[in-house]
């Protein structure tokens, strides 16, 4: 089984990849995690190329991540809120999954890589709500194939407390590991 985490934070060592890195201590298989933001990936122009052709026209470093997402057989999104939503240059990075919406949409392709397994793991200081940063993420993941409930665990108030230090948080990401894996 083939896991992939795509941690949204620029904060290498944060609440965030803290939280990734003890999901991935709990699955067994393959579990690969991803900092897309550490990659040159340009922003979607909306050329709308990829209404007609495979793929993304923009070539740069997406289209292995691309690869990576497809064959995934699951795809969790962790990830700091920002403003109550997900950090806008991992959105950016994301825009390319239009090419997904694509040929979904106006091509009828794309059947293959649907029926993964979802999660959601979110770090949030304090301020504001999270349910603008899951819906959205929730939104990505539909994107990627994800199908049925998505599970979601959120680190909150770690402007107070590290997400390391949330004694809580280990049994909740153990199960969303079980849900993963069932
Ligand atoms: C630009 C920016 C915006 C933020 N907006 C919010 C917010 O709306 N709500 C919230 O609870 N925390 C917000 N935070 C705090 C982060 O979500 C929090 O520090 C998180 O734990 C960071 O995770 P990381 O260490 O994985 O990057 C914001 C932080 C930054 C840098």
């Amino acid at each position: 089984m083939k896991i992939l985490i795509l941690n949204a934070s620029p904060r290498k060592e944060g609440d965030t990849a803290y939280m990734a890195a003890l999901l991935a201590k709990h699955l067994p298989g393959e579990v690969e995690i991803l900092r897309l933001t550490d990659e040159k990936i340009a922003p979607c122009i909306d050329c709308r190329a990829c209404r007609k052709q495979k793929g993304c026209a923009l070539g740069d470093d997406f289209e292995p991540y691309a690869q990576i997402i497809q064959v995934a057989d699951a795809v969790v999104l962790a990830s700091p809120i920002w403003f109550g939503t997900l950090p806008g240059p991992f959105l950016s990075a994301m825009s390319r999954m239009q090419c997904f919406f694509s040929a979904r949409k106006f091509r009828g392709e794309g059947a293959s890589f649907w029926g993964k397994k979802g999660a959601v793991l979110l770090a949030g200081g304090g301020s504001g709500g999270k349910e603008a940063a899951f819906r959205t993420a929730e939104i990505l993941l539909r994107e990627m194939g994800v199908e049925g409930e998505i599970p979601k665990v959120v680190a909150s108030d770690t402007d107070f407390r590290p997400a390391k230090e949330d004694a809580s948080l280990e049994a909740q990401i153990k199960e969303i590991a079980k849900s993963l894996c069932s």
